[in-house]
């Protein structure tokens, strides 16, 4: 069956059709699947089965896998390179992380190198009354680069941020080994993205604490400015989940925050992998 990329009609996103993951891809196959990921920054396949060591394989065919520091608690047995996402309890344990990513961010920003990409395989999805809750939502960066006046574009030229690990209010407490690990680093807040070009804005509230060369408040008034501006409704996707999905999204050409709007006994269970590139230039 031939591969249909059917876009979402948002800034990002695209679904791509007559694909079975649980299958090893041809390079042809792949590369189409790669050039949609470039290209549309979120892609998603609907209705897969696969196996955790699939779902690894897959990883890495975009990239090395990357470990994930809360992959360290709630790693999936066995596949310590899977994280289980979710809010499920057993025997009064969390079996994954809960409340991952309720703020908007790009994954792992508070490291040099962060991660080209991340992986969701949506397992259970929560469902009430016959409405899907957990929703994730993406914002486009580089439309909102492009959406910016010139003076602005001529202000944050060259600039860089100051990203801090312990910045971002986290439903799973961090340890002072983990604050320990990641120390601030600096990226630059405007990213060219090393295979498309285009420029992506690469700021968020939390996360970044600072920006070079700028006073704290100036710096603040401009982190909280451009973080809004990236995640404006017009830049929004919002991927209502099926169990079965698995979603791909760039974490230069998007932003992501997931919807907590659900709670036990609904149950959302998934497994995220993470990938680097093989060098990825900031
Ligand atoms: C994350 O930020 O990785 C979690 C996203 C989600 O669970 O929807």
């Amino acid at each position: 069956m031939a591969i249909e990329i059917v876009l979402t009609g948002a800034a990002v996103g695209a679904e791509i059709r007559g694909v079975d993951l649980s299958q090893t891809l041809d390079d042809r196959a792949f590369a189409a699947i790669d050039r949609a990921y470039n290209e549309h920054g979120v892609i998603f396949f609907r209705r897969q089965s696969i196996t955790p060591d699939r779902l690894l394989a897959l990883t890495q065919r975009f990239g090395d896998l990357q470990f994930n520091t809360f992959g360290e608690k709630h790693g999936l047995a066995g596949w310590p390179g899977v994280v289980l996402i979710s809010n499920v309890e057993e025997e009064g344990r969390e079996i994954g992380v809960k409340r991952a990513g309720e703020r908007w961010h790009s994954d792992m920003c508070y490291t040099p190198k962060p991660p080209r990409g991340t992986i969701l395989y949506a397992r259970e999805v929560p469902v009430q009354d016959g409405l899907t809750l957990g929703d994730t939502c993406f914002a486009a960066t580089h439309a909102a680069y492009d959406a910016l006046p010139d003076a602005m574009k001529r202000r944050i030229a060259g600039r860089k941020a100051v990203f801090d690990f312990a910045g971002r209010v986290r439903a799973t407490p961090i340890t002072q080994a983990q604050i320990d690990a990641f120390p601030p680093v600096t990226h630059p807040i405007v990213r060219t993205h090393p295979y498309t070009g285009r420029k992506c804005l690469y700021v968020m509230r939390d996360d970044c604490t600072g920006i070079i060369g700028l006073d704290k408040g100036e710096a603040n008034a401009l982190i909280e400015a451009l973080a809004d501006h990236i995640v404006r409704p017009e830049f929004v996707y919002r991927h209502r989940w099926q169990p079965g999905d698995l979603l791909i999204w760039d974490n230069c050409t998007v932003q992501h925050k997931a919807i907590q709007d659900y709670s036990l006994p609904l149950r959302r269970l998934m497994h995220r992998t993470t990938f680097a590139a093989a060098a990825v230039p900031l």
